[in-house]
This record gives C-alpha cells, structure tokens and sequence, in this order.
C-alpha cells in the first residue's frame, strides 16, 4: 500500500518537473524571438508620411449616389424609407458676407462625409413672400440627408436684412452661424464687378466703381452705396449680437480660404463640432482656372462656376485708399468684438 503511494507520488512530482522544465524552456524559446522580432529603429521613421486621411468611401458613394439622385428626384419613396433619409432645418447658416466667398465655402465643407449642402439659395429669413410660407416650406427646400448628417444653407443677403436675426432666432435659438469675410475694398469692388457684369449682359451702360463709391458733393466716401456699406461687417453684426451671443459665430477668413482653403476648412470643422475629414486630398490647385478645386473621389472632381473669381477693374488708388481710411475704424470694432484679426489696412 505504501509502496503503491509512493510510486503515485514519484509520478505526480515527475509530471509536475516535466510541466515546470517545459515552461521554462518555451519562455526561452519566446523572449529570445520576440528580442529578434524588435525592429532596429522604430517603425515609424521607416514608414513614409502619413497619407491624409480619406473620406469613407460608402458615404461618398451615397453622398454622389443616392442623395445625388435624390436631388434630382430620381430616387423612389422606398429608398427614402430605407435608408431612413430625412429634410432637415439647417444646423448652421453661411449667413454671408456676399462676395466673401460664401459659395466656395458651402461647397467645400461639402465635401465632409457628414455635411449636405442646400444647392439653391433659400432666401426663406429675407424674403417677406417666402418667410411668409412657413418653416415646413423652408424644410422642404432642403436636401434629403442621413440623420446624423448636418445640412448647411447660405444666403449672403440674410447677414445685411433687417429682420433676419429675430426670424432665425425664432427657428433656432442655438444654430450656428458662418460668416466669410474679405478685406472691405476688395469685397466691395467685387460687389460692384458682378452688378457691372450683369449690366453689361444685359447691354446697359453702368457709372465706374470710383463715381459710386463717392459722394460727388463732398469727395467723400458714399455711405448710401450698398457695396460700401455691405463691407462695414461690424455693424450688421451687431445687430445679429442682440439675438446671438458670439460664440456662436465663426468667422472664416475668405482671402485665406482663396489662396489656402484647408486651414479655414478644418477651423469650421471644429467649430461645427465634426471630426476633421476634409483633407488636402480633396482640394487642388487648378492653375488653368486660378483656384483651388474640389476632388470628391478619384472620378468626380469639379472647379467653381466661371461667375465666381471675376477679373475686377482697375481702381484708382486713390479712392482704394480712402475707403480702406474709411473701414479701418470699422474693422478695428470687428476685431474687437469677434477675436479675429486681420491684417487688412
Ligand atoms: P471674385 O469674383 O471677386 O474673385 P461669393 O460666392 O460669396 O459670391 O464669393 C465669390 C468669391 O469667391 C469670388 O470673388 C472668389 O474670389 C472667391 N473664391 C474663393 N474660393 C474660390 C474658389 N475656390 N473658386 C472660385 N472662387 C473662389
């Protein structure tokens, strides 16, 4: 019995010292290949740069496929259902500045996965006759959307109309609100190109910028010409304040957005709280045209409207010069209030 007891043991201890050895001799085996498995130097440095990050390509196949066709109204009612697609109000407004560059920057913040544009100008908040038709007209204006998509309109008039601050506010007390603004005098002169433009289609004769911009009486600046007063940004604003606090405004630099968009892009993206998709990937500089151009995917790019990066008259700098004496108090204020500053005259 004994002898039986002892013979069971010597077998146990023998497993066990099997088990241990075999362990100990696996850990051997395994740190000597993980100590040949560490790179030499750090796997980054071998690595070329990181690529930018892309936009995921099921959204961009809706976004150019399905919302595309919706937009055409080609797609059916079932589709609408199945994917749950909806008409959004807007949660940000591109409220203006007209020649700021409000168009290139709807379409470029466009190209984020999760932002759909109004094509069209609204004009719902400006217009008596539309804002006369109700929120649910102004809702069917908008795109067909996924619902955590955010749809983005812009009508540069809303930021210079009396009564828009107020119906906005009644819609939608916490939107956010963009405003692309450039330097004062250019803005204004391109105010003036596109009216010259379409006085001219139209074969009639129009005054030059410098008869318009002063006064004839006095030699001095006009204030009563639209395209001067449009640019003294800080008093529109300040109208908007009344209703808005200013947190809720991001100013987008339109100069920059020109001549280096994807900063000013990524600015947006963090103020519309959106994680930063856009990607130098998908802005290239078209030199036939002068302007950045947007690159969706590999196949569908496009440059904006020929409307948009007019050639403007020469001005006499004379006048350039009195009106950048006249915004520059203006402009001061505008920095003062919004916390961006810009180098402008
Ligand atoms: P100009 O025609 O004076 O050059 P808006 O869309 O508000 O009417 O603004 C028009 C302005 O957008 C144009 O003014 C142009 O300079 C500017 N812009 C900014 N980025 C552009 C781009 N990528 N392509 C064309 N125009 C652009």
């Amino acid at each position: 019995m004994l002898f039986k007891q002892q013979a069971l043991l010597r077998q146990k201890l023998f497993i066990l010292g099997s088990l241990a050895i075999g362990s100990v001799l696996y850990l051997v085996a395994r740190v000597g290949t993980l100590d040949r498995l560490q790179p030499i130097c750090p796997i980054e440095s071998r690595l070329p740069p990181p690529e930018p990050e892309q936009i995921p390509l099921r959204t961009l196949q809706f976004k150019r496929g399905l919302l595309h066709e919706l937009r055409k109204g080609n797609a059916t009612k079932e589709q609408i259902r199945l994917h749950h697609l909806v008409q959004q109000l807007p949660r940000a407004i591109i409220i203006g500045v007209r020649k700021g560059g409000t168009r290139a920057l709807l379409e470029m913040l466009n190209l984020h996965p999760a932002v759909v544009k109004a094509s069209q100008e609204i004009h719902f908040f400006d217009n008596d006759q539309n804002y006369a038709r109700g929120i649910d007209w102004y809702r069917e204006k908008m795109p067909f959307s996924f619902p955590h998509q955010i749809t983005i309109e812009k009508s540069p008039a809303y930021f210079i109309t009396e009564e828009v601050p107020e119906r906005i506010f009644k819609m939608n007390s916490s939107i956010k609100l963009l405003i692309i603004v450039r330097e004062p005098t250019t803005r204004a002169v391109s105010d003036y190109t596109q009216v010259l433009e379409g006085k001219e289609r139209k074969n009639k004769t129009y005054h030059k910028f410098e008869k318009l911009a002063l006064d004839s009486n006095t030699c001095e600046v006009n204030t009563k010409y639209k395209a001067v007063r449009t640019s003294i940004y800080t008093k529109h604003l300040e109208r908007w304040l009344k209703y808005f606090p200013v947190e809720q405004f991001h100013i987008v630099d339109g100069d920059r957005l020109i001549m280096d968009p994807l900063p000013e892009l990524q600015l947006v993206e963090r103020f519309l709280n959106l994680p930063s998709r856009i990607s130098q990937y998908n802005l290239y500089f078209n030199a036939t045209r002068g302007f950045y151009c947007l690159r969706f995917n590999i196949v569908f790019n496009k440059c904006l409207a020929g409307s948009k990066g007019r050639t403007h008259p020469e001005v006499d700098p004379s006048v350039v010069t009195k009106l950048q004496n006249f915004f520059h108090p203006f402009n001061q204020k505008f920095y003062q209030i919004t916390g961006r500053t810009f180098k402008w005259p």
